[in-house]
C-alpha cells in the first residue's frame, strides 16, 4: 500500500472526512462539503443520522464522478482528542474502505490543537496500514485485485507538508516493523523454526540496515548455552542464537540490548500441553518477531543508537530425547537450574541470553517474551506485564506504553517471591508452583541478569490475540514493536 500526501483530491473512490462532536465545526465541515459536492439532503440527514461519535461512521454518494463516495467518521469531542483516538477512527475508515473493496482512499488530514502535525501524521499511518492487516499468504484465491492500494492524506494547508511528510514516515516505519512481526508470528510452525526464523531476520536486516550473526548448534553448545541446547533437545530442528546489532557508531552513548524469546513451537515438552489451543503456540516466538521488527523500525529511521537483539530459538517438542521433568542443566553463566516442568522452557532459554547479555556492557536490557499463561489470567489481553530492577527504566517504558497505546503494567518482584523457585538439587527451579506464575518466571530471569538496568515485557496476553481489536486482527498483534521504537526514540541514557 502507497501513502502519499497532498494538497487536494483529484480522484478517489472513497474520501473520508473527520469530523469532531461539536455543532459548529460539524456544521462547517459539512457546509464546506455540501458546496463541493452539491449534496442537498446532506444538512438534513446528517444531523439526524451522524453526530460525529467516535468512530461512528456515515456513508453518502455523490454525484461528483471522481469522488463518488463520501464517509463522515467521527472523532468524538476535540478536548478528549488522543492518538489512540486517531488511531481508531482512522480504523473505522479503513474497515469501511475494506468492505466497499475499493482500490483508493483519501483520508482529510486530521487537526487538533492538542496534538502535533507530526504525531498526528505517525498515528493515521499507523492506523491505516495497521487495520487493513491480513494474514492471507496461505489463502488461494483471496481476490488480490480487490485490495486498498493507494491512500492520500489531504492536507489543508501546504506549509503542514514538512510535517506531515515526517510523521507519516516515522507511522509507517513503525506499522512495517509490526506487519513483520505480525507476519512471522502468524506463520505456521513448519514454516518457521529456528533455522529459517534466523534466515527470514537475515533477510530482512540486509533489506533494512542492520547485521545479523547466528550461531548454530555447536557453537551454543560450545559457549555452554545449556537452556537453549536442553529445550531443543526433542525437537529434529537444530536451534540457532539470533544477534541483531544496529547503530554501532552510536556505541559511545551506550548500548541497549533487547532480548526476544524465540520458541517456534511450544508443545510443552514431556510436560506436554492439551490439544485444545496449541497451535497457539506458534507465536510463541512473538518476543523475538517484535525484537525483529524493532530493527527495522529503528534501522529504517536511522535512530541515532546502539541496539543489540538477542534472540534464543529452538522448537520445544517431545521425543526420546528430550529435556525432562527433574534434570538440570548448566546455563551460560555456570548457574544450573532444576527442570520442574518443561513447559516453562521459555525461561531456560532466556537465562542463556540474558547472561550472555552482559558481554555488551549495556545501559538497559528488555526482554520481550510470551511467558506465562499467568498473564493472562491477570491482565488479560490489555496489557503487558512488566517486571524489573530499575524504575526509571520501567516508567519510561510505561510512558513509552500510554503514547502508543501498547500499554505496560508492573508487576512486583518482592524478595518473599524468591523462595518459591528454590530448588533441593539444582540454583533455581524452573517453576514457581501454583501461586504468582507471572512473577515466579521473572525471579527466575532476575536470577540470571548481569550487572545492568533491566526490565521483562511478559507478553503472553497482547502478543496472541482470540478476538480483533480496532487495528488488531486476532492472531499475532505484533506488540513491543511500536513500544520499543517509542522508547528507544525518547529515553535518555543517564
Ligand atoms: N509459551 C507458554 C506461555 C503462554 C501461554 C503463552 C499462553 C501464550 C499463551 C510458556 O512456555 C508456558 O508454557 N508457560 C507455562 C509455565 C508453567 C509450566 C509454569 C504456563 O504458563 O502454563
Ligand atoms: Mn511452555
Ligand atoms: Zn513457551
Amino acid at each position: 500500500m502507497k501513502l502519499s500526501v497532498a494538497t487536494s483530491i483529484r480522484q478517489t473512490d472513497l474520501l473520508a472526512v473527520f469530523c469532531y462532536q461539536d455543532n459548529s465545526l460539524l456544521k462547517n465541515t459539512i457546509e464546506k462539503l455540501r458546496s463541493t459536492y452539491s449534496l442537498p439532503f446532506f444538512d438534513t440527514a446528517t444531523h439526524k443520522e451522524f453526530s460525529a461519535k467516535e468512530n461512528e461512521t456515515l456513508l453518502f454518494y455523490t454525484n461528483d464522478k471522481k469522488n463518488p463516495r463520501l464517509l463522515l467518521v467521527g472523532l468524538g469531542e476535540e478536548k478528549n482528542i488522543s492518538p489512540e483516538k486517531i488511531r481508531r477512527a482512522v480504523a473505522a475508515a479503513a474497515k469501511k474502505a475494506t468492505a466497499l473493496k475499493v482500490h483508493s482512499l483519501a483520508l482529510s488530514a486530521i487537526t487538533s490543537k492538542e496534538l502535533t502535525t507530526e504525531e498526528i501524521a505517525c498515528a493515521m499511518s499507523e492506523a491505516i496500514l495497521l487495520a487493513t492487516y491480513k494474514f492471507d499468504k496461505y489463502i488461494s484465491n483471496d481476490n488480490n485485485g480487490k485490495k486498498l492500494r493507494n491512500v492520500t492524506f489531504i492536507l489543508q494547508d501546504e506549509k503542514e507538508k514538512k510535517a506531515f511528510e515526517r510523521g507519516r514516515h516515522i507511522g509507517e516505519s513503525r506499522a512495517h516493523g509490526t506487519i513483520f512481526a505480525r507476519d512471522l508470528a502468524n506463520a505456521p510452525g513448519n514454516e518457521i523454526y529456528p533455522e529459517t526464523l534466523a534466515k527470514t531476520i537475515q533477510a530482512l536486516g540486509r533489506k533494512s540496515g542492520f547485521s545479523v550473526t547466528v550461531f548454530d548448534k555447536r557453537k551454543i553448545q560450545a559457549l555452554g548455552m545449556g537452556g537453549i541446547i536442553g529445550v531443543s533437545k526433542g525437537s529434529e530442528k537444530e536451534p540457532r542464537f539470533i544477534i541483531l546489532e544496529y547503530g554501532k557508531q552510536y556505541k559511545k552513548h551506550g548500548t541497549v540490548v533487547l532480548v526476544g524469546k524465540g520458541v517456534t513451537f511450544d508443545t510443552g515438552g514431556i510436560s506436554i500441553k492439551p490439544a485444545a489451543n496449541m497451535a497457539e503456540m506458534k507465536m510463541d516466538m512473538s518476543g523475538a518477531a517484535a525484537v525483529a521488527g524493532t530493527f527495522y523500525s529503528i534501522a529504517t529511521l536511522k535512530l541515532p543508537r546502539h541496539v543489540i537483539g538477542l534472540i534464543p530459538s529452538v522448537e520445544n517438542m517431545p521425543s526420546g530425547s528430550a529435556l525432562k521433568p527433574g534434570d538440570i542443566i548448566r546455563h551460560y553463566n555456570g548457574k544450573t537450574s532444576e527442570v520442574d516442568n518443561t513447559d516453562a522452557e521459555g525461561r531456560l532459554i532466556l537465562a542463556d541470553a540474558l547472561s550472555y547479555a552482559s558481554k555488551y556492557n549495556p545501559e538497559a536490557v528488555i526482554d520481550l517474551a510470551t511467558l506465562t499463561g499467568a498473564v493472562v489470567v491477570a491482565l488479560g489481553h490489555v496489557a503487558t506485564g512488566m517486571m524489573g530492577n530499575n524504575q526509571q527504566l520501567m516508567d519510561a517504558l510505561k510512558e513509552a506504553g500510554e503514547k502508543t497505546y501498547e500499554r505496560v503494567w508492573q508487576l512486583p518482584l518482592f524478595d518473599e517471591y524468591e523462595k518459591l523457585i528454590k530448588s533441593d538439587v539444582a540454583d533455581v527451579k524452573n517453576v514457581g508452583g501454583r501461586w504468582a506464575g507471572s512473577i515466579t518466571a521473572g525471579w527466575f530471569l532476575k536470577k540470571f541478569i548481569g550487572n545492568y538496568k533491566w526490565v521483562h515485557l511478559d507478553i503472553a496476553g497482547t502478543a496472541i490475540l482470540e478476538t480483533d481489536q480496532e487495528y488488531i486482527p486476532k492472531g499475532g498483534s505484533g506488540v513491543g514493536v511500536r513500544l520499543l521504537t517509542e522508547f528507544l526514540t525518547h529515553w535518555q541514557i543517564s
